[in-house]
């Protein structure tokens, strides 16, 4: 029912208690309740008396249906239809993990406007304030072997750099996902699966991007960047939603379709810091120097060491 107000008030400069009441046969005090709803969601409603409502401005918050809004096809608007938002939580990728294990759907996302616990990889704590990124997991069940499944986040990586593309940015993603944008971290990509021996049952793509920070924490200053420190603007998170939402469906379709290798292709072309000297630390602490020189086609990164032998790297943090 709100979802119809709103979009009467979307449609009409001015609309009156009286009329919603009349075409969407509820009481003119449920219209107004209704009302007072949206205003708590973040929906700008004046009253003027005697003529009606009219929609001052809508929330730049990633609630459902405002992200639905901006999905120009039916078919992502239906594919899309389990997309949670919560004002707080801990980790969407822990909220999503145990909808995935109730057997929530693919492509069902969960929306959070702040992480109390927000995570990061290899077991570190991802900054995640309130109300200016966002932080979001999807939902995936890909029909691919456990030993497959680090292809669906190289693909989340691509996708997130053709999103960020569409909204105006060049981005560049250092191996294996995370994506950098003039130097500096802009989006974090925390991948969690269960799988059994021959099958993955589910894969929660966790995406930490940075939207309308205006600065950082003195720890972060000089690695981490947002989207309106080197745009000037602000910029819409529930359109930035969108546009991630459908290019992340849109490269997990061309990886289940076609394989890889299309993808693999894509990653190279964004692929910051290659054929450079670097070294990979490894989980366990190690440190591997070489030459970066491209990935292989599981996904590893291949790093030429002195001799020129080149190792494929399955993870790692790639260092300078
Ligand atoms: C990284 O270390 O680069 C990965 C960061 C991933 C952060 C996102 S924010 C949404 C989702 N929920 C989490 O707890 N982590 C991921």
């Amino acid at each position: 029912m709100r979802g119809k107000i709103l979009q009467q008030l979307k449609e009409m400069p001015e609309v009156s208690g009286e009329y919603i009441s009349r075409c969407l046969g509820i009481s003119r005090a449920a219209v107004g309740k209704h009302i007072q709803a949206l205003r708590k969601e973040g929906y700008e409603i004046k009253a003027a008396p005697q003529r009606g409502y009219s929609l001052i401005n809508t929330p730049n918050k990633p609630l459902p249906r405002e992200i639905l809004s901006f999905f120009p096809s039916e078919e992502d608007k239906e594919l899309f239809k389990n997309i949670y938002y919560l004002p707080e939580v801990d980790s969407t990728n822990i909220y999503l993990r145990r909808l995935a294990e109730e057997g929530a759907p693919e492509f069902t996302a969960v929306f959070a406007e702040e992480q109390t616990a927000g995570r990061g990889r290899l077991a570190r704590a991802w900054h995640s304030p309130k109300g200016v990124s966002l932080f979001f997991s999807l939902l995936f069940r890909p029909p691919l072997s456990p030993m497959l499944a680090q292809t669906i986040t190289l693909t989340s990586a691509v996708a997130v750099s053709e999103g960020l593309e569409e909204l105006g940015f060049d981005c560049r993603i250092k191996w294996p996902n995370d994506i950098f944008l003039n130097g500096k971290k802009i989006c974090g990509i925390l991948s969690e699966m269960r799988s059994d021996p021959d099958t993955v049952k589910w894969q929660v793509v966790g995406i930490g991007l940075n939207i309308n920070n205006s600065a950082f924490p003195p720890y972060l200053e000089e690695l981490a960047t947002s989207l309106k420190i080197e745009g000037q603007n602000e910029i819409s998170r529930p359109k930035a939603a969108a546009v991630l939402l459908r290019a992340l469906r849109e490269e997990y379709q061309i990886l289940c379709r076609q394989g890889f290798e299309p993808i693999r292709q894509k990653w190279l072309k964004k692929a910051w810091l290659m054929n450079q000297r670097a070294y990979v630390s490894l989980a366990d602490g190690k440190k591997i120097p070489g030459i970066t020189r491209g990935m292989s086609p599981e996904g590893y990164l291949l790093l030429e060491n002195d001799n020129g032998a080149i190792t494929p790297i399955p993870s790692g943090d790639l260092l300078f």
